[in-house]
């Protein structure tokens, strides 16, 4: 089977980003989680190198998991895998699937071997997103419902403006 891409600014990774990662290293051989530029987000909370590296210490425990960063479209980055590769991307509602159409179509316009295949959200993750998340450190709030453990600390740390 091909590899799953999973995109994203990822800023920062959240449980319901995990759980799309953990569904999706069960259905295919590898998953590769791709940190990238959102254009249309500005002043991300942590610099990609960040992500990157928390991104990886929460998807240890997954052996076909890795996590990479690339500049550029994913539609070109998916050209990179010889071998095939799908786009996976995690639907939470409605106002996902507008985007995600788009985007899809988009990609398949700029690669048209390119395909991208949704898994969607479990319900209990449904309302998450990184912002949710930002938004709920700023006010100092209980994260471990919605960030993974190991990471904690560290939004709430940036939250209240310290940087390392
Ligand atoms: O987690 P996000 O911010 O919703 O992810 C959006 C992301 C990063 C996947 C999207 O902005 C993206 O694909 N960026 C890479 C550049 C690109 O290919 N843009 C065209 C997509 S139509």
């Amino acid at each position: 089977m091909k590899t799953a891409i999973y995109p994203g600014s990822f800023d920062p990774i959240t449980l319901g980003h995990l759980n799309i990662i953990r569904r999706a290293s069960g259905i295919f051989e590898r998953v590769v989680v791709c940190i990238m530029k959102n254009a249309g987000k500005h002043s991300p909370m942590f610099t990609r190198e960040e992500r990157v590296e928390m991104a990886r210490l929460v998807t240890q425990r997954y052996p076909n998991v890795e996590v990479t960063t690339f500049d550029g479209l994913i539609a070109e980055y998916a050209r990179t895998f010889p071998e095939g590769a799908v786009i996976v991307k995690g639907l939470r509602a409605n106002t996902d699937f507008e985007n995600e159409f788009q985007m899809a179509l988009i990609n398949k316009k700029i690669n048209p071997d390119l395909d991208t295949m949704f898994l969607t959200a479990t319900q209990k993750y449904t309302f998450l997103s990184s912002s949710v998340v930002k938004e709920l450190a700023s006010y100092g709030a209980d994260l471990s419902p919605f960030v993974p453990c190991e990471i904690i600390d560290d939004v709430m740390q940036r939250a209240a403006g310290n940087n390392p």
